[in-house]
């Protein structure tokens, strides 16, 4: 038990978690099992990593949830574990909540908001489309295209793993995987054919659809 200073009141320092809440995975949308060019074997093999994370997220909330504070130094390499691990897990989820999304379209140009936001930022489709390609070809496991608030405009990110690297105050509106797990299965080393197949199936209309609840302006 601790002192309160403010109020003279006695409280107890119990946990690092005031809310560890379970998540639940979200369902695949059935369009996932037709991509072009991505099988459902692939898209299994995400969902079954992404599952993982969540059960992930969860376990770790519960067990900051028990650290003993009033251990003091002896907790603290402990602490930092779950801290770094919980960053894996949420950006996992995360990734491939966006992932999920939005495939199941039928590709080709951006349409709409996010083709004028592309097309100012980048100064071409093509130009997005070969940056966030080669992010995506020299990451370890993601590329993003984010819109950074501070900036107000497009960047494509790269990230070598689910907690690395994002950048604050971006919101991702775009998520390429690139994690082995993403290709090897229907094209073996060739990465660029798979994102080749990512293209082809980006709806673009979920990607309009966040800009707008996002109140992206141009
Ligand atoms: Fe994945």
């Amino acid at each position: 038990m601790l002192a309160d200073a403010h109020s003279g009141e006695e409280f107890l320092l119990a946990t690092l978690v005031h809310n560890a809440e379970e998540i639940a995975p979200r369902e695949l949308k059935p369009s996932l099992y037709e991509l072009e060019g991505i099988s459902r074997e692939s898209v299994e093999a995400h969902y079954k990593l992404y599952e993982g994370y969540v059960a992930k997220r969860n376990e770790i909330l519960g067990k900051l949830a028990d650290v003993d504070l009033s251990a003091g130094n002896q907790v603290y390499s402990e602490v930092r574990a779950l801290k770094v691990d919980l960053t894996f897990a949420i950006g996992g989820v995360k990734n491939h909540e966006i992932y999920f999304e939005h495939l199941g379209g039928s590709g080709g140009d951006p349409t709409g908001a996010i083709a004028a936001l592309v097309e100012r930022d980048f100064g071409s489709v093509e130009a997005w489309r070969s940056d966030l390609k080669a992010t995506g070809m020299g990451g370890r496991g993601w590329a993003w295209t984010a819109y950074d608030w501070d900036e107000q405009r497009l960047f494509n990110y790269i990230g070598d793993a689910q907690n690395t690297f994002p950048i604050w105050n971006a919101t991702p509106l775009i998520a390429l995987d690139v994690y082995e797990h993403a290709y090897f299965l229907d094209y073996q080393t060739d990465r660029a054919s798979y994102i080749g197949a990512f293209f082809d199936n980006l709806d673009w209309r979920t990607i309009n659809d966040w800009v707008s609840k996002y109140q992206i302006q141009k």
